[in-house]
């Protein structure tokens, strides 16, 4: 049986930071085609005014047409909580297929209830064109990218290996960064650990591309890695920590955090694939605030 990816493959790939948020979206080229993956798009909101606009989401249009790329595929590693996706908006302009992991039902179903939303609501993941499964591979151009779960963070975490790279969510930060939190709702200290292992497990050379980097200590921004380096130096799980101490560690630092600043929009919109709520009859659209929920 031939290898499921082909991880000798070097896709080339570029970085697009957003300092609204702290999230770095990726476009990936497949080394044989004109071919490419947009991974975690970020849509601008400013919140407190209640605008939205897309200037983040066409600087990368504009990369792609520059380069006269083809999307394959828009790729979100997980349900965001601290931006909002800009898939569709890409999609409508660029084509391609949006996929997300398979548990993103679990999700819809979480904050479907948190928000109140009423039947109109799907939770059964049909806003997207793929729920993938643990190990599912798909294709970029000739390139043979697989999925993997990573819960922990979020129920839905995939890490997306693409070639020798692996774009790997809110799974890891930046060695110096560590990890994310695991206490949202469906979010496991435990199970984030596991996740982590199999992203550890991939070749020691795989380039790691994370989805933030907030640069601890004043450092300059960074998302790019290896599986040796987050192995050797990664401040939480680095150096042979054990699961006892991470679960530990986690747990203690999650009590303490404060929620993201765009939690509130940011799952309304993304649980909806990045579309924002349905308009009401005068075609106006609103987000909700629920109290004293989350
Ligand atoms: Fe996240």
């Amino acid at each position: 049986m031939k290898d499921q990816t082909d991880t000798l493959l070097h896709p080339e790939v570029t970085g697009f930071f957003d300092p609204a948020t702290n999230t770095i979206s990726y476009v990936v080229k497949d080394p044989g085609s004109n071919a490419c993956a947009i991974v975690d798009s970020v849509m601008d909101i400013d919140y407190a005014a209640g605008r939205i606009s897309y200037d983040h989401a066409d600087e990368i249009i504009a990369f792609v047409r520059q380069n006269d790329l083809s999307v394959d595929w828009l790729i979100e590693t997980h349900v965001h909580a601290d931006h909002l996706s800009a898939a569709p908006y890409i999609q409508a302009q660029l084509g391609g297929k949006l996929g997300i992991g398979a548990k993103i039902t679990v999700v819809q179903d979480t904050f479907g209830k948190v928000f109140n939303e009423g039947t109109e609501f799907q939770r059964d993941g049909s806003q997207f064109d793929r729920l993938f499964e643990d190990g599912d591979t798909y294709e970029v151009g000739g390139m043979t990218c697989r999925a993997i779960h990573t819960p922990g963070h979020t129920p839905a975490c995939m890490t997306h290996v693409m070639g020798d790279a692996a774009f790997v969510g809110d799974t890891l930060f930046m060695p110096d960064g560590g990890s994310a939190r695991a206490d949202f709702p469906g979010g496991d200290a435990g199970e984030l650990f596991d996740s982590i292992q199999k992203v550890l497990a991939l070749p020691d050379e795989t380039r790691l591309f994370m989805c933030h980097d907030y640069g601890p200590g004043g450092r300059e921004i960074l998302w790019e890695t290896s599986v040796a380096e987050e192995k050797a130096h990664n401040i939480h799980v680095g150096g042979g920590k054990t699961k006892e101490e991470f679960v530990k560690f986690r747990t203690e630092r999650d009590a303490g955090l404060e929620m993201p600043k765009l939690i509130i929009p940011s799952l309304q919109v993304n649980m909806r694939a990045g579309e924002l709520p349905p308009a009401d009859a005068d075609g106006k659209r609103f987000l909700k605030v629920p109290i004293n929920t989350l």
